[in-house]
C-alpha cells in the first residue's frame, strides 16, 4: 500500500480541483440565451435577434437554450431548476411585473442593467410606464424589452368568414361575435379555434373575455382587490367564456396555440383570441393582411390593449457577462427591434423606431398602444403573482370540464385572498 506524502495530496486535490471548474477562457466566447421562442414565427424572431447581434459581436457562439411550449409554460419550470442550482444562463426571456420581481428579482438571480439605459440614452426611448413601473425596484432597472405584444386580438380566416356571408367592422360586441358563431355552426364549421394543450390558451380566451365585460377600470379594480372575482360582473364573463366553448374546435386539447393558428390558416376555424405572436405565424406563412386575414379587438375590449411585453435579465454571476452585456444592448438596439417585432407580431417597445417600416398589423397595434388603455395580463405573469396566475389556470382547467361558474368564481376569490394579499 502507497502512502502519499501531505505534498502529494494537496497536488491531487488541486488537480481535482482545476478540473472540476470550467475554465472561463475557453468558455468565454460564448452566449447563452433561454427562451420559448420554437414556433415559425416565434424561431424566426430570435433568429432575426441573434443575426444582429453576431453582426455586432462577431466571433460569439450563441447558444439557443430555448425550451418549448406556448405561453413558457415548460420553460420556466426548467429555469427554476437552473437558478436554483446556481446554474443560470446568462440571459433569459421574461415578462415584466410579477413574474420579473417576483421570481428573478426577488429571489437575487438578476443583475440591474440600470447602467445600460445611461449608457445608451434609452431613458427616454422606452416607455415610462412600463420601465419604471414593471420592471424597475429601488430605482434599479432588471430587464431590456425586446417587443410588446398586445394580447387581446380576434383573428379571423377572411376567406372563410367572407364565403359564410360575415362581415368584420372595426370593432366587435359579444353579440355580433356569437351571432358569427351561429351562422359558422349552421355551416359546420367550428368558429373559434383553440389550442389549450397548454392550458394558458384557454385562460388567455377567459382574460379576454373578462376584458370585454368589467373594461379596463373593472380590470385595475380586480387586482387591486377593490373588485372581487366573484362580482355579478366577472361571472357574466365567466358565463360567455362557458357559452364560447360550444363553437370551438373538438381538437382543442390536442393542439398547441400555432397549431391552432395552422387550422385557422386551413380553413379548419375563423377565428382565434390570440395575442398578436399569432401575427408573426401569419407572416411566416406569408399570409396577406385583410386578404387572407384580418382582425379586430376581442369582443368588447375595443379601446383597451391587453399588454405582453417580452425582455430579457442579466443573470446575476452570468457565465459569459461581457456577451450578456452586448446582448443586451443589441437587444435594446433600433436595428434589433425593428428586426424582431416585424418578425414576432410584437411592436418594439422603443418609441423612436421608424414606423414606416411596418406592415398594416403593426400600424395598428402601435396606434393602440398610444391611445388605449394598457392593461397588465395576468396569464403572461404581469399582473400577479405566479401563485395566482397558476390558480387561475387551473381553474379554467377545471371550468372547461364542469362549467360550474360559482365554482369557478369562488375558486378565484381564495386564490386572491392567499396570494394578492401578500404583495
Ligand atoms: C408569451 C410571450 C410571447 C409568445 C407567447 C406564446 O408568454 O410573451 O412572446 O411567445 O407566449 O409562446
Amino acid at each position: 500500500m502507497r502512502i502519499s506524502s501531505p505534498l502529494a495530496t494537496m497536488a491531487a486535490l488541486f488537480a481535482i480541483l482545476f478540473a472540476a471548474v470550467p475554465s472561463r477562457a475557453a468558455d468565454e466566447n460564448k452566449l447563452e440565451v433561454f427562451s420559448w421562442w420554437t414556433s415559425g414565427g416565434e424561431a424566426a424572431a430570435l433568429d432575426a435577434l441573434f443575426n444582429v447581434y453576431k453582426k455586432q459581436n462577431p466571433g460569439v457562439e450563441i447558444i439557443n437554450a430555448a425550451v418549448a411550449g406556448g405561453g413558457g409554460s415548460a420553460a420556466r419550470p426548467v429555469l427554476q431548476t437552473r437558478l436554483a442550482g446556481n446554474n443560470p444562463p446568462d440571459t433569459w426571456q421574461t415578462h415584466p411585473g410579477f413574474e420579473l420581481m417576483g421570481q428573478y428579482v426577488d429571489p437575487g438571480y438578476c443583475e440591474p442593467v440600470t447602467d445600460l439605459y445611461k449608457s445608451n440614452g434609452w431613458d427616454n426611448a422606452f416607455p415610462k410606464e412600463l420601465v419604471i413601473n414593471l420592471m424597475s425596484k429601488d430605482r434599479k432597472i432588471y430587464e431590456v424589452l425586446a417587443g410588446v405584444h398586445r394580447g387581446n386580438v380576434l383573428w379571423y380566416n377572411a376567406k372563410l368568414l367572407e364565403k359564410n356571408g360575415i362581415n368584420v367592422g372595426p370593432k366587435m360586441t359579444f353579440d355580433q361575435f356569437f351571432a358569427a358563431c351561429d351562422k359558422l355552426k349552421a355551416a359546420g364549421i367550428p368558429a373559434l379555434g383553440v389550442g389549450d394543450s397548454g392550458i394558458w390558451a384557454s385562460a388567455q380566451l377567459f382574460e379576454n373575455t373578462l376584458l370585454g365585460v368589467i373594461g379596463p377600470k373593472g380590470w385595475s379594480d380586480l387586482y387591486s382587490g377593490a373588485l372581487q372575482w366573484d362580482d355579478p360582473k366577472v361571472k357574466e364573463a365567466i358565463k360567455l367564456f362557458a357559452r364560447m366553448f360550444d363553437y370551438v374546435n373538438p381538437d382543442h386539447s390536442a393542439l398547441s396555440w400555432d397549431q391552432a393558428i395552422k387550422e385557422l390558416m386551413e380553413g379548419k376555424v375563423a377565428f382565434s383570441s390570440m395575442g398578436d405572436w399569432a401575427d408573426g405565424e401569419f407572416v411566416a406563412a406569408h399570409w396577406k393582411e385583410n386578404e387572407d386575414f384580418g382582425w379586430v379587438s376581442h369582443p368588447g375590449t375595443d379601446g383597451s390593449f391587453m399588454v405582453v411585453a417580452d425582455g430579457f435579465t442579466l443573470a446575476k454571476s452570468a457565465p459569459h457577462k461581457e456577451a450578456a452585456l452586448a446582448w443586451l444592448k443589441t437587444v435594446g438596439s433600433k436595428e434589433a427591434q425593428e428586426a424582431f417585432s416585424s418578425l414576432k407580431g410584437s411592436i418594439p417597445a422603443r418609441t423612436d423606431i421608424d414606423r414606416s417600416k411596418f406592415d398594416a398589423y403593426h400600424q395598428w397595434s402601435m396606434n393602440s398602444f398610444v391611445k388605449d388603455k394598457l392593461v397588465a395580463s395576468c396569464v403572461h405573469g404581469e399582473a400577479a403573482p405566479a401563485a395566482f396566475q397558476q390558480a387561475l389556470n387551473d381553474a379554467v382547467t377545471a371550468f372547461i370540464v364542469d362549467k360550474n361558474v360559482d365554482d369557478f368564481a369562488n375558486t378565484l376569490v381564495e386564490a386572491a385572498r392567499e396570494t394578492q394579499t401578500k404583495k
